[in-house]
């Protein structure tokens, strides 16, 4: 696990336990993720690359920094949307890019039904978010397709992880850091993350 940041933070373990517990509210539940989002954007972007600028306070020149490169936020569909205010709250300028994933209920396999990717990724820092890493299988497929894109900076957020996915996205992208809030147990046999908080879309857009 050379690559997996783990966050501890006792503000996300009180969140994490709202998003868990099965009788939390939709609303209770998009405020969690947003503050989870906020507090994983925050250590995701701890390496952003910034240039300097000149500017001017009331006193004298100074020396200004802003992002050497776009920072793009590349949630993967549906559920991947419940981290995205809580990433673009932190860094308002940010890109957004969509990815459409859905992972098939019996094959438990990944399949693309949409995408629409911001104009010069391939010069971006781009964090491809997903509430829920199970299989790892439909992250790795985001990934691979961003790199087709041109993509080549890129860091995966997500708010749980399972060994099981994390071993998969380690083994097809070495080169993408994971950034979480939580490493659970393992997969059940329905590839749930367990203890998990079941359907992390069905949940956040209150479809369940
Ligand atoms: C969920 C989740 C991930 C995927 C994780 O999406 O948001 O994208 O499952 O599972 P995996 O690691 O085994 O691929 P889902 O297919 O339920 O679609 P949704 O976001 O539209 O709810
Ligand atoms: N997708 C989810 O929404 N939850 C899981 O536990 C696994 C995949």
């Amino acid at each position: 696990m050379s690559n997996v940041l783990e966050v501890n933070h006792p503000v996300i373990d009180i969140y994490l336990t709202t998003l868990r517990e099965k009788t939390t509210s939709t609303a209770a539940f998009r405020r969690a993720m947003a503050t989870i989002g906020n507090i994983l954007a925050y250590h995701a972007l701890s390496s952003l690359p910034l240039k300097e600028f000149e500017i001017e306070t009331p006193v004298q020149k100074t020396k200004g920094l802003t992002p050497a490169s776009d920072v793009i936020v590349i949630p993967i569909l549906r559920a991947g949307l419940s981290l995205v205010d809580g990433i673009i709250n932190f860094i308002p300028e940010a890109k957004v890019g969509h990815i459409g994933v859905y992972r098939d209920e019996e094959t438990h396999e990944p399949v693309n039904y949409y995408h629409n990717l911001p104009a010069g990724i391939e010069n971006g820092y781009t964090l491809v978010v997903d509430p829920m890493l199970a299989t790892g299988g439909s992250g790795s497929h985001a990934v691979k397709f961003l790199k087709e894109s041109g993509a080549k900076n890129i860091r995966f957020v997500a708010l749980i992880a399972a060994p099981e996915g994390i071993k998969r996205l380690q083994e097809d992208h070495p080169d993408v850091p994971i950034i979480t809030a939580a490493i659970d147990e393992k997969l059940n046999n329905q590839a749930y993350i367990v203890p998990g908080l079941g359907d992390a879309g069905d949940r956040y857009f209150g479809t369940t």
